[in-house]
C-alpha cells in the first residue's frame, strides 16, 4: 500500500487555505514521487522545485510531472536538505512531508530551509496527514503507517517527538515557529 492520494490532496488544500501562497516558488524537500508538490501545483500557479537525495524516486517524480501536465513549471533536483543548492531568500513556500525524520542532520536541514525561505515566506515540515481528513481516515492512516515508521527507524518515537523537534529548532536558531499535532507532527515556520 502507498500513502493514499487523499493525504496529499487534503494537505495541499490545507496549506493553500492556511497561508494563501499561490504564486512564486515552492520547494518540496524529500519529495519522493513528487505527490505533495504536484498537488500544490494543481491548486496554484506556483513554480515547483521537487528535491530529493534519491535519484531513483526523482525519475518517478519527473514522470508524474509529465502525467499531471505540470512539467513546464517544475524543476526536479537531486540534492540533500543539509546543503540546499539555492541562494538565500529564494522560496515563498517550502513543504516537506514524511522526510524530516529521515534526515542525517535535522537541525542543519531546518537551518537550510530557513535560509532559502523568503522573509514573509512559510515552511511546513513534518509528517502525517492533514486536519481536513476525518478522524477515522487519520486513524486508519496511522494504523498502517506507524509500524512501518518504527520498522524503518528504531528510534522513530524519539525522533518524531515534539521535544526533539523543539531541540532541533533551537539548535538551528529558529524562533518563529509553531508545532502542530493531532494530524501528524508538523513544524510551521514563518520567517
Ligand atoms: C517517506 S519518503 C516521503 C516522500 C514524499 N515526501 C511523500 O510524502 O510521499 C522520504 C523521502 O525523503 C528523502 N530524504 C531522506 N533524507 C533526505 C535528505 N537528507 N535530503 C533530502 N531528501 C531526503 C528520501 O529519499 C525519501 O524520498
Amino acid at each position: 500500500m502507498e500513502v493514499p492520494a487523499k493525504v496529499y490532496q487534503s494537505l495541499a488544500q490545507q496549506i493553500i487555505d492556511d497561508y494563501g501562497i499561490v504564486e512564486g516558488r515552492c520547494l518540496d524537500v524529500g519529495t519522493g514521487r513528487g505527490m505533495m508538490g504536484l498537488e500544490l501545483g494543481k491548486r496554484s500557479s506556483l513554480q515547483l522545485y521537487l528535491l530529493d537525495v534519491d535519484g531513483t524516486v526523482l525519475s518517478q517524480a519527473e514522470k508524474n510531472c509529465r502525467l499531471q501536465m505540470l512539467a513546464d513549471r517544475t524543476v526536479v533536483i537531486k540534492a540533500a536538505v543539509e546543503e540546499l543548492p539555492f541562494i538565500d531568500n529564494y522560496f515563498d513556500l517550502v513543504v516537506s512531508r514524511g522526510s524530516v525524520f529521515f534526515w542525517d542532520d535535522i537541525s542543519l536541514g531546518l537551518k537550510e530551509i530557513f535560509r532559502v525561505l523568503k522573509s514573509a515566506g512559510v515552511a511546513f515540515v513534518g509528517g502525517g496527514t492533514s486536519r481536513y481528513m476525518t478522524e477515522n481516515e487519520r486513524e486508519e492512516f496511522f494504523r498502517w503507517a506507524r509500524p512501518l515508521h518504527r520498522k524503518y527507524r528504531k528510534d522513530w518515537d524519539k525522533i518524531s517527538s515534539v521535544d526533539n523537534l523543539q531541540d532541533q529548532l533551537l539548535q538551528a536558531g529558529i524562533k518563529g515557529y509553531q508545532i502542530h499535532t493531532g494530524f501528524g507532527t508538523w513544524i510551521e515556520i514563518q520567517k
